[in-house]
């Protein structure tokens, strides 16, 4: 069982430093979810959005930026209140365009400016500044006024649901007819899926922290119920929360959308090709010249494929545009 109030601890527990990306693997993550968005949003102007599962605003900052009136909620209350914070420093205008996360690589700036410049063309009138609240995604009330033109679901945020299908459901609902889903999920046929077990026969030394029984668990068949796997989330405190998430699989999803009236318009994977290094590496906050050339040249290949097969079968992650 996922419990939401753990889930809202383990998020507010990283408020503070959560916009603060040391890593390679988030910025690659946060950078093709947002040129996935901009590439395939509608070009038209007094258009609504839904963020669902915001956290600190990420995406939803992008869609005002591209003209968007946006709405977003979280059950994390302290990462609202860093959204609020980021909107209260939101020039309307557009001129000054803080950056969504922080980095300390300087080609993460120059793609962030990119994005938003990218979206600020889909804008005619001046930002509007989004409305974020705190609300739990199972609840059909976090969606009032409904009709929406545009749900984004992104950064694993199903995963953390238990009750996803109903979830999927509410958010169909909540769509007007013809309107877009962005939806990002965490993916189970990865090469995350082997290197905990080649990591089980080095001794650890990667550092998935994965029993031979969990390792089976995730590989073996299933029956149509997505398997879970426990994610270690390291507190400020030193406390160490293990969050169940599921692992969905195309598979399990195509009919899910079906069922919900919903059309694969784009998909694509990412962290497919950059997953030939483990993501236990790529999570490291410092990290060698080595490493950074080597993943900067996976990430530009990846980025080239990743709506392609064997490519976006591969993902660490998946990504969709979803029309109702
Ligand atoms: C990894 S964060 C992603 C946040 C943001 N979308 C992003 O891309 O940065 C996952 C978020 O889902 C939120 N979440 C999980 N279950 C939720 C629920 N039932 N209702 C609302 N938010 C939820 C968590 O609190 C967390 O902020």
């Amino acid at each position: 069982m996922i419990c939401s109030a753990q889930v809202a601890k383990a998020h507010n527990a990283m408020a503070m430093e959560y916009d603060i990306i040391h890593d390679l693997w988030y910025p690659h993550l946060l950078n093709t979810i947002h040129d996935f968005i901009i590439t395939h949003l509608p070009n038209q102007n007094n258009k609504t959005a839904l963020d669902v599962g915001c956290g600190t605003g990420l995406q939803s900052l992008l869609l005002a930026h591209a003209g968007y009136k946006v709405k977003g909620f979280d059950l994390a209350d302290k990462l609202i209140d860093v959204a609020l914070l980021k909107t209260s420093q939101l020039d309307s205008h557009g001129k000054h365009m803080p950056q969504l996360y922080k980095s300390p690589q300087i080609k993460n700036k120059l793609t962030q400016m990119a994005l938003l410049k990218a979206a600020s063309k889909l804008r005619q009138g001046p930002i509007i500044k989004p409305d974020f609240f705190v609300a739990d995604a199972t609840s059909e009330e976090s969606y009032y006024p409904g009709n929406f033109d545009v749900i984004v679901c992104c950064g694993s945020v199903l995963s953390f649901i238990d009750k996803y299908d109903q979830v999927l459901a509410i958010i169909s609902g909540a769509l007007r007819k013809g309107g877009l889903l962005f939806l990002e999920v965490e993916h189970r046929f990865s090469l995350d899926l082997l290197w905990p077990l080649i990591d089980i026969f080095l001794h650890g030394a990667l550092g998935y922290r994965r029993s031979f029984r969990e390792v089976i668990k995730t590989l073996a068949p299933c029956s149509q119920e997505p398997p879970k796997i426990v994610f270690p989330f390291f507190l400020s405190t030193g406390e160490c929360l293990d969050l169940p998430m599921r692992l969905f699989s195309t598979n399990c999803l195509s009919p899910l959308f079906k069922k919900h009236g919903l059309k694969e318009k784009a998909r694509l994977g990412i962290h497919s090709i950059t997953n030939i290094i483990p993501s236990t590496i790529l999570h490291k906050q410092k990290c060698g010249k080595i490493l950074k050339i080597t993943f900067a040249g996976l990430s530009t290949l990846e980025k080239k494929l990743n709506d392609k097969w064997p490519c976006w079968k591969l993902g660490s992650r998946i990504m969709y545009a979803l029309e109702k």
